[in-house]
């Protein structure tokens, strides 16, 4: 069982790492969010053989992350919004997820294309590796969380003459992973707190300290990008027939995998979703992931790899060239 879970968890790794490099050989300056979105998107679809007949059986993981500057997760372009440009001294997190029989590989990686982020954006990679180097059978999930507090406070930076003194975003942690689930119950802390669980052999972990130079403090904004259904979306009653017919497209297109509004109306663009969206949430059939960020002018950056916990060590699935 076991085996082949991770047969399909490093064939999505191979897959992820081509993507991410495919990524950063065709991302420009001036590129719109959405084009950049659609790009990835395009790509995870041809590399690991997504079948629309079948559409859950191998695919996309959840939407593509592609959070500008203070923003932290869960934003991706929405299909009526105006476009956003990539500008040259944006600093972008681009967090995308690969899945086979819903074995899922979870990992980002952040880009500028000014240098002046080089600095920071190194701090970020040595710590989520440092953070990796921590997880092994038996490991306290609190206990990491007290070990990447420490290495980030022993840390500061200098942007454009200012010095800024790091920390990580408190509220958003690392999680185990299980089939079909992205979040399965276990956090991995960034930040110094009472955690006792443990890490167990052959669990997936997607490991992701958030560096910032801000508060630490998340901030949801609107506009909604990112859904799931929820834990009890099963017990459907009292809905009309669009939000029937949404729900139904929901459950066959992207089971319990994260999903967003620009995916829907990719699939059928005559429904008007944006209500229906939220009329579901209201009846907690789904639940809605806000964007997340810290303070304006504040930047973060993330780094992400998934990993498997092994009898003795772990593999770094999703280890590669750039991170
Ligand atoms: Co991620
Ligand atoms: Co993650």
């Amino acid at each position: 069982m076991e085996n082949k879970n991770l047969l399909d968890a490093i064939k999505c790794a191979i897959v992820h790492k081509k993507v991410g490099s495919y990524i950063r050989e065709n991302i420009k300056i001036n590129m719109t969010l959405k084009n950049i979105a659609i790009l990835i998107e395009d790509k995870i679809k041809e590399e690991i053989g997504f079948d629309i007949n079948n559409p859950i059986s191998q695919g996309i993981a959840f939407p593509v992350g592609l959070s500008l500057n203070n923003c932290a997760a869960h934003y991706t372009p929405n299909y009526n919004e105006e476009d956003i440009l990539l500008k040259d001294d944006d600093i972008i997190k681009i967090d995308y997820g690969v899945h086979k029989n819903g074995i899922i590989i979870d990992s980002a990686f952040t880009l500028s294309l000014n240098s002046k982020y080089d600095e920071f954006i190194n701090i970020s990679k040595n710590l989520t590796n440092y953070a990796v180097s921590l997880c092994s059978v038996d490991a306290v999930l609190g206990d990491i969380g007290k070990d990447i507090e420490e290495y980030v406070k022993s840390k500061e930076i200098t942007i454009d003459n200012k010095t800024y003194q790091l920390k990580t975003m408190t509220e958003l942690s690392g999680h185990l992973i299980a089939p079909y689930q992205i979040h399965a119950g276990k956090a991995v802390p960034n930040v110094s707190i009472f955690y006792p669980m443990r890490m167990k052999e052959f669990e997936y972990y997607a490991i992701e300290p958030f560096l910032t130079n801000g508060d630490g403090y998340s901030i949801l904004k609107s506009p909604n990008s990112h859904y799931m259904l929820s834990k009890n979306h099963d017990i459907v009653n009292n809905l009309n027939e669009n939000e029937c017919k949404v729900y139904d497209i929901i459950k066959k297109n992207y089971y319990t995998l994260p999903f967003c509004q620009r995916w829907l109306y990719e699939l059928e663009e005559s429904i008007k979703y944006d209500n229906i969206l939220k009329n579901l949430e209201k009846k907690k059939i789904i639940n809605v992931y806000p964007p997340i960020y810290d303070i304006n002018n504040s930047i973060i950056s993330q780094f992400e790899h998934t990993i498997f916990i092994k009898e003795k060590g772990i593999i770094n699935l999703t280890k590669n060239d750039y991170y």
